[in-house]
């Protein structure tokens, strides 16, 4: 088997990366979902060669990629669509927002599962819509869908902004809450937008699923959303794609652009595709590397710091912490970044019942996840000696 090296620490001041640049120089950032690993190196060799090429007029989506992202989730979920129910986009984020002016008016519910990723929690107000919350519950077997509750919140919703894999927890709905999902959505007449963006990230053999595969009914009301981008860290060359097999919901949703959403960036298009004929390889690699980061972190979290109750991630390279018991004389973000020199990202961010929690990224090599934990340690130690 071909190695990766997913050890190494790359310099990235200087690159116009959000997550270095946004903290003073003495800042290790664990914040922003990107991660710290060089992409897959046939991505790398790619780009050098369309990079040589010279070229970097406007890009059209050929036909051959449109058919291997069919192949794709044809070989990895067993979901048979069809190339053109591809839509492209320069990002997941502006999809959602998209799908939201297609289908929705002022003053609809909007139904979405909290804590969950800023963007997906403030999305309602860009469209004057109304915040309907199904948190999801901590329990000690991970957090988990109160389906219950979830039918009672969709009858008030006209939309679903479902994110599956879950930022910030990590969670992987399973298939009896998906078809709950779906099943509460054909009855009550709603939309599901599905991000899926972290759906080739699941830890210890899960397999994602994506909810419009679970049959023509709900994927007739289902805008799907996926990219590249997270899995490969490519995420600076923004570019996704939609999946919507409802054809009348596709022209509608592609109408939504308005000449404010554009099409997709010409390296991205290159990256996307080569990551996904190449890459699955160096992909299994991180998972590998991700999973042992994630153990790692939770073993350090329960040695060192008891208090923090933190539940292991099904997905992504994200760590949802609870610091209440902590008992910070401030919000644990500011805490940590002031006393500690450490940026995570704040819980406030993803609902506001979650001022006592800090999402951790661990996407990057264990030195530096070593560091960050050093880190708190001694901002909690300096407080400690303070509070005596
Ligand atoms: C759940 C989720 N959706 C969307 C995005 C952003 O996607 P994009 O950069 O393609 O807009 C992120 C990035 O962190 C994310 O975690």
């Amino acid at each position: 088997m071909t190695s990766f090296d997913f050890d190494t620490v790359i310099p990235r001041k200087g690159t116009d990366a959000k997550k270095w640049a946004a903290y003073p120089a003495d800042v290790l950032p664990m914040w922003v979902a990107d991660m710290d690993f060089a992409a897959p190196p046939s991505v790398i060799e790619a780009l050098r060669a369309r990079v040589e090429h010279g070229v970097f007029g406007y890009g059209l989506p050929q036909d051959a990629f449109r058919q291997q992202i069919v192949d794709d989730m044809q070989a990895k979920y067993g979901w048979t669509i069809s190339p053109d129910d591809i839509v492209f986009l320069p990002g997941v984020e502006p999809g959602f927002n998209m799908a939201l002016k297609s289908e929705t008016k002022p003053g609809d519910g909007l139904l979405i599962q909290t804590p969950v990723y800023h963007p997906i929690l403030t999305a309602h107000r860009n469209w004057g819509l109304k915040s309907i919350e199904a948190p999801l519950v901590a329990t000690d077997n991970g957090y988990e869908m109160d389906a219950e509750q979830l039918d009672a919140a969709m009858a008030r919703s006209r939309a679903f902004l479902l994110c599956n894999p879950h930022n910030p927890t990590g969670k992987v709905l399973t298939r009896e809450d998906l078809s709950a999902i779906a099943a509460s959505a054909i009855r009550h007449d709603v939309l599901v937008i599905a991000d899926e963006i972290h759906c080739e990230l699941l830890f210890d053999g899960r397999r994602h699923i994506p909810i419009a595969s679970l049959s023509p009914e709900i994927a007739e009301r289902t805008i799907t959303l996926m990219s590249a981008s997270k899995t490969y860290n490519i995420a600076g060359l923004k570019t996704a794609f939609a999946i919507v097999t409802n054809a009348a919901l596709r022209t509608r949703f592609n109408a939504s652009r308005l000449g404010l959403v554009d099409s997709v960036n010409v390296l991205g298009l290159e990256a996307s595709r080569v990551a996904y004929a190449t890459a699955g390889p160096w992909r299994d690699a991180l998972l590998t590397y991700l999973q042992g980061n994630r153990d790692y972190l939770q073993a350090e979290i329960a040695r060192r710091f008891p208090a923090i109750r933190i539940v292991p991630a099904e997905s992504t390279y994200l760590a949802w912490l609870d610091c209440a018991a902590l008992d910070l004389p401030e919000a644990p973000q500011s805490f940590f970044l002031t006393h500690g020199r450490v940026a995570f990202s704040a819980g406030a961010d993803f609902g506001s019942a979650y001022g006592k929690y800090l999402r951790v990224n661990f996407g990057c090599p264990r030195a530096l996840l070593e560091e960050g934990l050093d880190r708190m340690e001694r901002a909690l130690s300096s407080f400690a000696a303070s509070a005596r």
